[in-house]
């Protein structure tokens, strides 16, 4: 029996993460949960984000499934003060995730939900692998005399295995995506790429591509990417732009991978403080999320599959959350999700 550890957090997130959790059990039988406080939640209950328990339990779980830390009321502008987001990079770095999949896929009946035109979005399937443990978000910072100061470092190994990762998630080409024309890491992040994929990958094409061209041309012609692999801040900052793409940052799952224990699944977006409560956040993104879990964690492609299928027909069907330009609450969405399952 694959036991989940379950971690709602902040915000929408518990929301999501009951209508997924519904929808999840409704085509594996045999999960359990194991549920958890972290972020905001972990920080009103017992001081901090995440716990040394919470942390113990997670690594001895089958799968990590997350909804969404943070909020205003646990936002402080202090340097080096206790934040809910630190739960995720905890997380992150103890279960050795450096590999952050977020697959795009705009969804045909979703095609009028996008503020792009149906032409450039009409057979979008991309892949954007982000590096999820080294970076501007684990270097060296801090605050003092009016300065402050965030150091983006990467080591040949961190580069080689998140590269490797993308090449092997493409069938026929991969961008990466850097700043080398600025920035030291991203000359070495070049040099590492070029050397992979000639002596790892040479039957794939590969093409470089300067983040702020790259952000330009994800609007222009987002058909032309496969596997776009990049760092870590170029990756959340790419992937939520490419959100739109499919209509609503509500749609995006995400799979966190190449640690020895267990992953971890979690949408892109976060805890949405301006609809918390309300009952409409759309829990798709949590809902595709747990069908990676299915696919990427419990090795159940069937089920995964059936998961996708149910979005899939659920959305052809006409429901809409308000998010992508419908009325449906998050409780009839997923109602409407199970009841093609
Ligand atoms: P956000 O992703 O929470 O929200 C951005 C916008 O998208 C908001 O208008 C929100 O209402 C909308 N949105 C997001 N998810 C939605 C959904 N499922 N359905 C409908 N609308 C949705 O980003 P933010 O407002 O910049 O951040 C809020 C908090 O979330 C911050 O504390 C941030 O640190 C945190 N955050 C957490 C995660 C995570 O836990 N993985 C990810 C991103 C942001
Ligand atoms: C994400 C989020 C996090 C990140 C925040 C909440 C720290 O935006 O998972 O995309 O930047 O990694
Ligand atoms: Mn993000």
């Amino acid at each position: 029996m694959p036991n989940i550890a379950l971690l709602p957090g902040d915000g929408i997130g518990p929301e999501v993460a009951t209508a997924a959790v519904e929808v999840l059990n409704a085509v594996a039988f045999d999960l359990t949960y194991d549920e958890h406080k972290v972020g905001g939640a972990g920080i009103d209950e017992y001081g901090v984000a995440i716990t040394d328990e919470a942390v113990a339990a997670v690594k001895a779980s089958d799968a990590v499934f997350l909804g969404a830390v943070g909020g205003p009321k646990w936002d402080t502008n202090e340097s080096g003060a206790v934040r809910a987001e630190d739960a995720l990079f905890r997380l992150r770095a103890d279960l050795g995730l450096y590999a952050n999949l977020r697959p795009i896929r705009p969804l045909r009946a979703l095609y009028d939900a996008s503020p792009l035109k149906r032409e450039l979005i009409e057979g979008v399937d991309m892949l954007i692998v982000r590096e999820l443990t080294g970076g501007l978000y684990y270097g060296e910072r801090g605050t003092k005399d009016g300065r402050a100061y965030d150091t983006m470092v990467y080591t040949v190994e961190e580069i080689e295995r998140i590269v490797r990762a993308g090449f092997r998630a493409a069938k026929s080409r991969v961008t990466s995506v850097d700043k080398a024309n600025v920035l030291d890491t991203s000359r070495l992040w070049r040099e590492v790429v070029t050397r992979v994929h000639a002596e790892e990958f040479p039957n794939i094409e590969l093409e470089h591509e300067l983040v702020d061209a790259c952000a330009m041309k994800l609007v222009a012609a987002p058909r032309h990417f496969e596997v776009i692999v990049t760092e870590n801040m170029f990756g959340d900052i790419l992937s939520d732009e490419a959100s739109m793409l499919t209509g609503s940052l509500g749609m995006l799952p995400t799979a966190s991978l190449g640690g020895d224990g267990p992953s971890m699944f979690e949408p892109v977006h976060g805890s949405a403080p301006d609809i918390t409560g309300q009952g409409v956040a759309n829990p798709i993104g949590m809902i595709l999320s747990g069908a990676l879990l299915l696919r990427h964690g419990l090795g159940r492609e069937d089920e995964a599959a059936a998961v996708e299928s149910a979005v899939d027909k659920a959305l052809d069907k006409g429901i809409r959350s308000r998010d992508l330009g419908g009325t449906a609450t998050t409780a009839e969405v997923t109602k409407a999700v199970l009841e093609e399952l």
